[in-house]
């Protein structure tokens, strides 16, 4: 828990779960907490070990800018939000409500967001979205936001899927975003020096592993495809700090020969972290 951001431990309600976790002796947790996201030895899902606490969007050296075109009407939306953590940190630092969303295929993990910060009172339930990403049909909740979004955040996101699932993201976000000079697309992932696809994590197929290159590649394939040209920055995250807080733990993202999530070594040292920054031109 070193590493909890101080903005959203003010946030959260002083009787939040959120501030259990931190003081528990103060406010207890509930006896079932729910597993294994908030369990500090699992590394069995995507979000497991606290590390959804570890915000992606403060991070970005866009962050100012991202916040300040909020303030200014910029409509924002975190796609895979999770817990809605970086959508809260957009909050406290100024955010108007109405202008940040966020988007997850788990509804649950929307519930937890306000289980966590203990801010129904604050937040509406319209903030955010249960829809899966793939799904264009009219009855997706993302339909709301076709061509309407400025700004698109994406963490730990592009990579849970192959090339071409991720291609068809990139594709939807696209659509999602208004096509004017500035919309934007940032985010964070995992990436790896020789670029290619992985062993899904904990899911079945392949995740692409990208580096700085492939992910240039990868994303002019995705601009000529919906007819839009970018600008793109990416590069490695030397932070590192979400994949040290893995590493610890003995876990790794990537091919593992048949072991437990977790608890294998760690088979593909040339992993790195991805950080970028994509301007619609
Ligand atoms: C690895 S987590 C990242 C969460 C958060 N963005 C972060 O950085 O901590 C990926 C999130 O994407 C969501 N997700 C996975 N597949 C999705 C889909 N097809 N459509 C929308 N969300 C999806 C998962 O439920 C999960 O919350």
């Amino acid at each position: 828990m070193g590493y909890l951001p101080l903005s959203l431990y003010r946030y959260a309600h002083p009787h939040s779960l959120l501030q259990s976790l931190v003081h528990p002796s103060h406010h207890p947790a509930p006896a079932l907490l729910p597993s294994p996201n908030f369990n500090s030895n699992s590394n069995s899902h995507p979000t497991g070990g606290f590390r959804f606490l570890d915000l992606s969007v403060g991070k970005s050296p866009a962050y100012d800018e991202v916040l300040s075109r909020i303030k200014s009407g910029a409509q924002f939306l975190d796609v895979g939000c999770c817990f809605g953590q970086d959508v809260r940190r957009l909050i406290f630092d100024g955010a108007p409500i109405a202008n940040v969303h966020g988007s997850d295929l788990q509804q649950p993990f929307l519930d937890l967001g306000y289980d966590l910060f203990q801010d129904h009172d604050k937040l509406p339930r319209s903030t955010f979205i249960a829809a899966d990403v793939f799904d264009a049909g009219p009855e997706s909740g993302l339909q709301q936001f076709e061509s309407k979004v400025d700004i698109i955040h994406a963490a730990s996101f592009f990579h849970l899927f192959g090339y071409q699932d991720s291609a068809t993201v990139g594709r939807r976000f696209i659509s999602l975003l208004r096509h004017q000079s500035g919309s934007m697309i940032l985010g964070r992932q995992m990436g790896n020096q020789t670029a290619g696809e992985y062993e899904h994590k904990v899911g079945t197929g392949t995740m692409f592993r990208h580096n700085p290159e492939s992910f240039k590649q990868w994303w002019a394939e995705v601009g000529e495809a919906t007819g839009t040209r970018w600008e793109v920055e990416v590069e490695e995250d030397k932070s590192r700090t979400w994949l040290v807080h893995d590493k610890e733990r003995g876990g790794g993202e990537g091919k593992r020969e048949g072991k437990e999530p977790g608890t294998g070594p760690l088979e593909d040292p040339g992993r790195m972290a991805l950080r970028f920054c994509m301007r619609m031109l």
